[in-house]
């Protein structure tokens, strides 16, 4: 819960089938990226009137280092210009944008528009957009487990502290990945442990707010129980 009393959702998002939609299109790959930024400028700006307080997508794994060159240099200027246009308008709509991931291996102006982009919006409550950037879900977790080690306590409770520890591992209480296929991709796995998942075969340039709004009514039509009854077991036991 961010920045207001109201229990708000965390939603994460797979942002996938952008190179379907491009080459459907007889167009470059890269493409399908550039819509894909205009896709989530769509949810970034429905998200706070859906009650989502926390925002987490997917731009770039670890593992996409190895796609061509061509591709990843177009997702990087992506990035940076995402970063660079979009902190005066995100910080304007009450949003704070953060990153997660390695930064060591991006471009260095980028690292630093980051950094810049995360300080100019730190005030934001109205929504806490976080963008995953040379990312992979394990990898965090042997983070945690290191940070531990090196804090001294490398007990069951220290790690459980380190993975827990302020905003960076929020529980996420939905997940979306658009696209059709319905795997996790590294993405987020210690915080999607009890995640609401919904998968839609919407390529992710096409994605937009009626369906995000879709995605959270069904949300709030599940039952979620952690591993215990729900209320519905417990009424009629
Ligand atoms: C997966 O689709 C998508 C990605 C690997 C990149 C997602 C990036 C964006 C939506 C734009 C960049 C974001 C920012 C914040 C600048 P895919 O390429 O694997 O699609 P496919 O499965 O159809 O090939």
């Amino acid at each position: 819960m961010e920045g207001s009393r109201v229990k708000t959702i965390h939603a994460a998002i797979i942002m996938d089938g952008n190179g379907r939609w491009a080459t459907r299109r007889g167009m470059p790959r890269q493409a399908g990226h550039a819509a894909g930024v205009e896709a989530l400028g769509r949810v970034v700006e429905a998200a706070p009137d859906l009650g989502i307080g926390t925002l987490t997508v997917y731009a770039f794994s670890v593992d996409n280092w190895q796609r061509p060159k061509v591709e990843v240099t177009a997702l990087m200027a992506l990035l940076r210009r995402y970063i660079e246009n979009e902190t005066r308008r995100l910080a304007e709509g009450g949003a704070r944008i953060t990153v997660i991931g390695r930064r060591d291996r991006l471009p260095g102006d980028i690292a630093i528009a980051i950094a810049s982009a995360e300080r100019a919006t730190a005030g934001g409550t109205r929504l806490h957009l976080r963008v995953a950037v040379d990312y992979s879900a394990r990898d965090a977790i042997v983070e945690a487990a290191m940070a531990a080690a090196r804090s001294g306590d490398a007990t069951r409770e220290g790690l459980s502290q380190q993975l827990t520890e302020g905003s960076a591992h929020r529980d996420v209480d939905l997940l979306i990945r658009t696209g059709g296929e319905k795997r996790l991709s590294d993405f987020l796995l210690w915080e999607c442990a009890y995640a609401e998942l919904y998968f839609t075969d919407r390529l992710w340039p096409d994605f937009g707010a009626e369906d995000l709004a879709a995605a959270v009514a069904e949300f709030h039509a599940r039952e979620r129980r952690f591993g215990g009854l729900g209320p519905s077991a417990v009424s009629a036991a």
